[in-house]
Parts: structure tokens; sequence; C-alpha cells
């Protein structure tokens, strides 16, 4: 990919398409469906302003929210390595969907999003 930001590469309609995909995956994944709330327009409002200033773009989280303060706002939910793996998986699944992000982008987005999920994980897995 050329230059700028992640965000300028990608552009914003191709973001809330892949941000739209990705919560309807994770709408039918069977693990991630009930802690996700039945109605997800406000997640995914939420995730595309925190995506559009992470990947280098407006910080319209922060301006309407506040600081995310990721971690703490997961610790309700207990994520284990294999939950951060399947909504890891979702993202993947949701990049491959978005044919208008290419592919070395959709890997250097994917590469960074792996590193933030894998600092919400915060429950051993259930392992007998
Ligand atoms: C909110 C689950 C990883 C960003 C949430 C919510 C859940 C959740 C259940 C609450 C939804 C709601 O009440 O509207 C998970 C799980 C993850 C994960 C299981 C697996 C590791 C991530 C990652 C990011 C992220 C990697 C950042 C790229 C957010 C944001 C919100 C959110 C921005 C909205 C926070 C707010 O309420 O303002 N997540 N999440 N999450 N998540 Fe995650």
């Amino acid at each position: 990919s050329t230059g700028g930001s992640l965000y300028e590469r990608i552009g914003p309609q191709a973001l809330h398409a892949l941000v739209d995909r990705f919560y309807s995956l994770v709408a039918s994944h069977p693990d991630l469906a009930p802690i996700f709330p039945a109605d997800l327009r406000h997640t995914a409002e939420k995730q595309l302003a925190f995506l559009t200033g992470f990947l280098g773009g407006p910080p319209l989280y922060h301006q309407r929210y506040g600081h995310p303060r990721l971690r703490a706002r997961h610790l309700p939910f207990p994520i284990t390595v294999e939950l951060a793996q399947a909504w890891l998986a979702c993202m993947k699944a949701a990049l491959h969907q978005t044919p208008d992000i290419t592919p070395d982008d959709a890997r250097e987005l994917y590469a960074a999003l792996s590193r933030v999920a894998i600092h919400m994980v915060n429950t051993p897995d259930s392992t007998p």
C-alpha cells in the first residue's frame, strides 16, 4: 500500500462496510452473540468511531465518549483466549468479505487488532 494512514488507505466507506459485516458475523456466532446486546447498532457505531481514530483518522470515539479504556470496559465480559480467537476469526472473515480493502491493508489491520484482542483476555480458558 502507498502512503497515508491505514484509515486514509481504507477510507470511511470500506471501514463502515467492514464493521457492519463484522457485527453480522458476531450476531450469528454461538459464543460471541450471547455476550453482546441483541441490537448491535450502537455497538457498531462505537466500534466504527473507535477504529476511525485507532487507524489514524479523526478521533471520533474520544470526541464522543472520552478515553476508551478498552480493557476496563471489557472486564464485565469473561474473555478467554478462545473467545478472543473467535472475535478475530469474525474480523478475518469480515475482511475477506470486504474486497475494497486490499490484502496488504487487511493484513496490517488484522495484525493491529490481534494485539488489541489479546490485551482484552481477562479469563483463563476452561480446560478440565
Ligand atoms: C464493546 C466483546 C475485542 C473494541 C464490547 C462489548 C462486548 C465486547 C461484549 C459490549 C458491547 C456493547 O455493550 O455495546 C469483545 C470480545 C473481544 C473484544 C469478546 C475479544 C477479544 C475488542 C477489540 C477492540 C474492541 C480487539 C478494539 C479494536 C470495542 C469497543 C467497544 C466494545 C470500542 C464499545 C465500548 C463502549 O461501550 O464504548 N466488546 N470485544 N473490542 N469493544 Fe470489544
